[in-house]
């Protein structure tokens, strides 16, 4: 049973259980450590704003680094950002992208998981994850197997199926970009998709890129339109009415808003205004 303490933001925990059905997750007592050019870090006290609109202060922060780019933190948007994925972990998982193990962690907490499996590719980031995040001392650290490969190479399907036992995964997690909804993002997951048929996968950032999908195709972030954009982009994101709400609210929190068709832009409006023309 995970220790309670290791939840973090309970009050915004408990709103996005209520909201969405789904809430956050225990985190790891992180220690800074170093192992090549890879380091995690503890910075201190400061306001932060979420994946979900708002702000809290953390008391205090650590911080993924490789050389001078910030890869993971613990910070509530890496929290909020993973959460409906820790949610969606059941049977055996793969996790693409060990990070600070924060997303392992949780779902090896997780009574209905049986296996987390971890493709890396940095051998450097898995002795650090081990030493900052106290791999060795888990609650049923026994769940996880850490494999050394690219989530993105040819022998995918023959690391992974060898560390599950040969069983098909239950979910996918794909998280290799140090950047938020990176473009390559859903190309990326399908190409895994294809290789290890897991029953259902999602990728960091997932909200933001179907967000985005919406605004281009000028259609509402609802269960319909996700199974869409689940089928265009080949991954089998799991639909229901909750996570479309959550993908709706960090969609209005995070993404510049869009004119309506017809309208003119802010900065249009503005100038207008400036100029004295008004904009109606
Ligand atoms: C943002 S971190 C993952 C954070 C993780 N979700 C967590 O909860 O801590 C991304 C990780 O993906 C790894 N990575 C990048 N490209 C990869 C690839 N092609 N195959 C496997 N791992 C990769 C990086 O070394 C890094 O450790």
């Amino acid at each position: 049973m995970a220790d309670p303490s290791l939840l973090p933001h309970p009050a915004r925990h408990q709103a996005m259980l209520a909201r969405y059905g789904f809430g956050l997750f225990p985190v790891p007592r992180y220690q800074d450590a170093a192992v090549g050019s890879w380091r995690v870090a503890r910075y201190g006290r400061g306001p932060v704003e979420g994946y979900l609109p708002g702000a809290v202060l953390e008391p205090e922060r650590h911080v993924l680094h490789h050389g001078r780019t910030a890869w993971m933190s613990t910070s509530l948007m890496e929290l909020e950002s993973h959460a409906f994925h820790v949610h969606q972990a059941v049977g055996v998982v793969v996790v693409a992208g060990l990070g600070m193990a924060m997303y392992a962690h949780a779902a090896v907490q997780r009574p209905e998981v049986l296996r987390v499996v971890v493709v890396e590719q940095a051998k450097e980031v898995i002795a650090v994850a081990r030493a900052a995040a106290g791999m060795d001392r888990w609650p049923r650290g026994d769940k996880v197997r850490i494999v050394q490969g690219d989530a993105l190479g040819s022998r995918l399907a023959d690391l992974v199926l060898d560390a599950t036992g040969g069983r098909r995964p239950d979910y996918l997690y794909a998280d290799i970009w140090a950047e938020l909804a990176a473009p390559q993002a859903p190309d990326d997951t399908a190409r895994m998709v294809l290789a290890l048929q897991p029953k259902a996968a999602g990728w960091w950032g997932q909200e933001l890129s179907f967000g985005r999908w919406c605004q281009e195709h000028g259609q509402p972030a609802e269960p319909a339109t996700l199974q869409a954009y689940a089928q265009e982009t080949g991954v089998p994101i799991p639909v229901s009415a909750g996570y479309a709400a959550f993908c709706r609210d960090v969609a209005a929190a995070r993404l510049p808003r869009r004119p309506a068709a017809g309208q003119p832009s802010g900065w249009r409006r503005l100038w207008a205004r400036l100029r004295g023309a008004g904009s109606g």
